[in-house]
């Protein structure tokens, strides 16, 4: 590895200099912007090099430090790049705010050269022993497995894994399998308006040791969106014949085939459910604002640490299935000590309709603001290297997200 490239956003030269020099003399390649606009700019060019470490400054005009650093986080590319706030506003809820806008590290002006030198250090170690470990984990030519959960049911996991799914087979213009673990009462088919003629039941039939490609890929029901799905059984008494085994040899066979797969879950945790969300890289932990839902959720987070699940596979986000009466943001990530990785606001008459008429919503509406939720979540979900797109001109969905990102 060449010197670590470090990015330095600041909007005072003065200061840019007096950290450029520095970090140059201990050895350090340094990149300087002297607005988050010019380093946006300068990170979207498609030969762009991206900084193993972000520097940024808080208050600057034009976009702030908090709104770059959220731009870092809602990219791909640079969603896993550590980020240095680096500002003369002191105070606990200035640094709040910045660790919620996804910064690793705050640090308050006049800053001691040496202090700054051991907290890059150390963060660019951290850095590299965690790509070390995903690598050992995460092969780039396997899927993500991104599973939508709650413990509480009725607040849109269906809804946001049907919708994750068809948002990423467009974005990416690729086939995504949606697998359906709701097994009592599987909406998944309904939802893409198909009436499946095989489930996972019949792969229970033949037992997981007879399942191979085919098999698989003739249960696979094809939708125009590019989404393909595992419907769960046709009745509820055959929910019992879904074994743990069977659905993480489905998965496992699937993984290696498909950049991505999203499973739909029950909400509680029952053997098969956590079979599935052991077997996931994302989890995409669903909850509404209301007091009852945040009890559930504290209740799903505490089981998740209890099996060591690392915090980066877990994701928050915040649906508004009812219209009034639900708590403000701020309390419900108080409550969680979570920030969230997204709201997805509520739409009165749109969600219903597209379950009546079996098309999701970032297909019937995708300007609608739950809809750009939803596909910006798709994106930020897609990972650091998302599968080269097969079209030549990159989707509608994909240069809405991305601009909506840079707006952002
Ligand atoms: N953001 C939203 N705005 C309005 N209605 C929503 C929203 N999200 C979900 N819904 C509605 O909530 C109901 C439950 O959704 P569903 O996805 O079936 O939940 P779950 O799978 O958690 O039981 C559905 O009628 C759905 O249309
Ligand atoms: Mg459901």
């Amino acid at each position: 590895m060449g010197k670590p490239r470090i990015l330095v956003v600041d909007d005072s030269k003065l200061s840019a200099k007096m950290i450029e020099d520095r970090l140059a003399a201990s050895g350090f390649q340094v990149d300087v912007a002297f607005s988050a606009e010019e380093a946006i700019a300068n990170l979207s060019t498609p030969d762009a090099v991206l900084p193993d470490l972000v520097i940024s400054d808080v208050v600057m005009p034009g976009m702030d430090g908090y709104q770059f650093c959220q731009w870092l986080r809602g990219n791909p590319a640079t969603v896993h790049i550590p980020v240095i706030m680096l500002t003369s506003k002191g105070g606990v809820s200035a640094k709040v705010d910045g660790f919620q806008a996804g910064a690793d590290d705050y640090l308050v002006k006049p800053v001691d050269p040496v202090e700054l030198e051991m907290r890059i250090k150390v963060l660019l170690a951290r850095m590299k022993a965690a790509q070390a470990t995903a690598g050992r984990t995460m092969d780039a030519s396997q899927a993500r497995i991104i599973s939508v959960f709650s413990l509480r049911g009725g607040v849109g996991v269906t809804s946001v894994a049907v919708n994750l799914a068809v948002a990423l087979a467009q974005l990416w213009q690729t086939e995504v399998p949606l697998v359906d673990l709701a097994l009592e009462s599987g909406h998944c088919a309904l939802m893409l308006d198909l009436k499946p003629k095989h489930s996972l039941a019949d792969l229970a039939d033949r037992g997981p040791e007879a399942i191979d490609d085919a098999l698989l890929d003739g249960v696979l029901i094809r939708h125009d969106s590019g989404v393909r799905v595992l419907p769960a059984p046709p009745s509820p008494e055959l929910a019992d014949t879904i074994t743990p085994t069977l659905v993480g040899t489905v998965l496992t066979m699937l993984q290696p085939q498909f950049p991505y797969l999203v499973v739909d879950t029950p909400s509680r945790f029952d053997e098969v459910t956590l079979a599935a969300l052991d077997q996931s890289d994302v989890i995409v932990l669903l909850l509404t604002p209301e007091i009852a839902c945040l009890k559930v959720t504290t209740a799903a987070l505490d089981v998740f640490q209890a099996l060591e699940y690392p915090p980066q596979k877990l994701i928050a986000v915040l649906n508004w299935p009812f219209a009034r009466g639900g708590l403000p943001q701020k309390n419900v990530e108080a409550a969680l000590h979570t920030p969230l990785g997204m709201v997805i606001p509520h739409e009165r008459a749109l969600f219903v309709e597209a379950i009546n008429r079996g098309v999701p919503l970032v297909l019937s509406h995708p300007e609608a603001p739950a809809s750009l939720a939803l596909q910006q979540l798709a994106y930020r979900l897609s990972g650091k290297q998302p599968p080269a797109q097969k079209a030549k001109a990159p989707s509608g969905m994909l240069l809405r997200v991305q601009e909506l990102v840079k707006r952002a």
